[in-house]
């Protein structure tokens, strides 16, 4: 088949209608796509159209729109019949993170898509090679992991399974910077992918600080907040590192590195939270306590935030791409 590199001519389906997939469904229609949006339980219909007409609200307020919500409202069909997927070229799964719901979704949609199209799965943690062994074209299956509000995020993480062609990575890190995402490309699924990874080393390190007494949890929020927040959204680590002049830094390794936790249980007081039913600012009940009015407001803050650190970060281009 002759590639189109028009890509914001193809059809693209997003099946899951929950936080991840309403959102990342929004990001295509921005895009230009016409997307297939499948509810893989009736109940996903409720509510699903208003959560995406505000979402598209929200990018329109952003100055993210070319066109008027209505249009991008037009180029979308939402159903929970898996044939309306049958023109696409990418599929995008976006359930539950469990292996078995995913492999039903998986075999749906391989019964109404051509051999072409691409499936690609938002999920967090589990390996791309596993879930690859579920479906029938394994070649044309990857990882395609994006971040909430999937439409106001450059990232992008991209991940080959074992058995994923290279050019179907190639292909859709081509058509994720039509998207105007920065992704990043991880050769080989290794656990947590990449920034995942990155993040449990430092909660693990954040939790032994804690539970050894060293500082309280407000003090390492704030050193998280007002030391790597001052700099993280310009550069990754290994520039912030040039950009200090790297000369400490062997000998910092060097002594530090030895003293950092490793253990591999979970720690104490993320134990004690699960045990007393704590879901953040979803009940109130966290590392913190927050009212409702809290946490609407924590939320709706959050929601600007992301559109102003969106639009700073796009002031500051990568210097050597
Ligand atoms: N929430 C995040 O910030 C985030 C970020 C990155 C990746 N993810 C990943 O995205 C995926 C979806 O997460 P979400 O946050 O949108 O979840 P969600 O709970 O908002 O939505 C879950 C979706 O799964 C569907 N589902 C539930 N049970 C099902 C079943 N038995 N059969 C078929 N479909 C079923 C629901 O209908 C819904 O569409 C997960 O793999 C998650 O790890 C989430």
């Amino acid at each position: 088949m002759k590639e189109n590199n028009n890509f914001s001519s193809l059809e693209i389906g997003v099946v899951g209608l929950g936080l991840m997939g309403t959102s990342i469904l929004v990001s295509l229609l921005v895009s230009g796509h016409k997307v297939i949006g499948i509810a893989p339980l009736p109940a996903d219909m409720d509510g699903a159209m208003d959560r995406i007409e505000s979402q598209l609200n929200h990018a329109a307020e952003a100055g993210l729109l070319k066109e008027a919500v209505s249009h991008y409202l037009g180029r979308l069909h939402l159903s929970e019949d898996y044939n309306k997927l049958k023109h696409c070229r990418l599929v995008q799964e976006c359930v539950t993170e469990v292996i078995s719901i995913k492999t039903e979704v998986y075999k749906k949609i391989n019964k109404h898509t051509a051999a072409s199209t691409i499936i690609a799965t938002n999920t967090s943690a589990i390996p791309i090679s596993e879930l690859q062994e579920n479906v029938k074209f394994p070649s044309q299956f990857i990882g395609i992991h994006w971040a909430e509000p999937a439409y106001m995020t450059r990232f992008l993480e991209v991940t080959k399974g074992a058995l994923t062609d290279e050019k179907t990575a190639e292909w859709v890190l081509s058509l994720s910077y039509s998207w105007k995402k920065e992704p990043t490309y991880l050769k080989k699924d290794i656990r947590g992918f990449v920034t995942n990874r990155m993040l449990y080393a430092v909660y693990r390190e954040m939790f032994a600080i804690l539970e050894n007494g060293e500082a309280s949890m407000e003090d390492i929020d704030k050193a998280f907040r007002y030391d790597a927040g001052s700099w993280i959204t310009y550069m990754g680590l290994f520039k912030r590192m040039d950009q200090l002049g790297l000369s400490d830094f062997k000998e910092i390794f060097d002594n530090l590195f030895k003293e950092l936790d490793n253990s591999s249980t979970v720690p104490p007081t993320m134990q004690e939270i699960v045990i007393q039913k704590g879901k953040g600012i979803n009940n109130g009940k966290g590392f913190y306590n927050y009212t409702k009015k809290e946490a609407a407001a924590w939320e709706e803050a959050f929601k600007s935030f992301n559109h102003e650190i969106f639009q700073l970060a796009a002031q500051y281009p990568e210097l050597n791409q």
